[in-house]
């Protein structure tokens, strides 16, 4: 259990967000695949507020790309602090986006804040960003144990992904996630992850407070088993 834990912990750590994307094709049914994990994430009672728009169309994209850049050059130029603007300078960003045209896959998430009753009503979703986030971090998981880079793009405000790609009143664009290989001789930031010791904090339960430490409190000697 201890080795699949770190094994997945260590394929999971070579994960990069990847800016600098080949064109290369990757066949759809990895992506749909990676969709379909995404949509076995936990949602709030279970509401599954969630939809994916899967986007290869060149013309499409083009748009997407026209459209973002234009958010994204108000953003750098004029709407974001100085602060915001210094965070970002180790990771070389500016409003140039290049990757959405390139990339061969863009998918566009969008969080469905409520659904649409059969008497024309709402219906409440609950934990929308919590769920959707947790989907999010299953379809980027998925997509790089297939082998596959991404980046997860905010090119805030997003509304103009839910004019281009028609959605519908009750969903809100909340990421768009570039899908592809990395560019032949591609870098990414040099970038240190804060170790477990400063992210973890643990209140284990005391010597004979739990059966596993081997306080001899299960009927039997072999205590619980494992699920292999
Ligand atoms: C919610 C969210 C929004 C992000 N938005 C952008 C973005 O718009 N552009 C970008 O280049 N990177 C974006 N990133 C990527 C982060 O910069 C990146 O995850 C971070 O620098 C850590 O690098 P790593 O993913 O390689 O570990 C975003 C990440 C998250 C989680």
């Amino acid at each position: 259990m201890a080795r699949r834990a770190r094994e997945f912990g260590d394929a999971m750590a070579r994960r990069r967000t990847v800016r600098d994307f080949s064109d290369r094709p990757v066949p759809r049914e990895v992506v749909e695949a990676a969709i379909r994990t995404a949509g076995t994430a936990p949602s709030g009672a279970h509401k599954q507020p969630w939809h994916f728009v899967l986007v290869g169309d060149v013309e499409l994209k083009r748009r997407i790309r026209e459209a973002a850049e234009g958010e994204e050059r108000e953003n750098y130029e004029r709407r974001m602090p100085p602060e915001w603007l210094d965070d970002l300078e180790p990771l070389g960003t500016d409003w140039h986006k290049p990757f959405l045209t390139v990339c061969p896959w863009l998918v566009v998430v969008f969080a469905e804040l409520w659904s649409p009753g059969p008497d024309g009503g709402r219906k409440k979703h609950y934990y929308v960003q919590e769920s959707v986030g947790i989907a999010v971090g299953l379809l980027l998981a998925s997509l790089h144990v297939s082998g596959l880079a991404t980046l997860t793009h905010t090119p805030s405000p997003m509304r103009f992904l839910h004019r281009l790609l028609g959605r519908p009143n009750h969903e809100r664009a909340f990421m768009l996630v570039a899908v592809g290989y990395p560019a032949e001789g591609c870098r990414v930031p040099d970038l240190c992850r804060k170790p477990l010791e400063e992210i973890l904090t643990v209140h284990a339960a005391r010597s004979g407070q739990n059966p596993l430490d081997g306080g001899g409190d299960w009927p039997n000697s072999s205590g619980p088993q494992g699920i292999g």
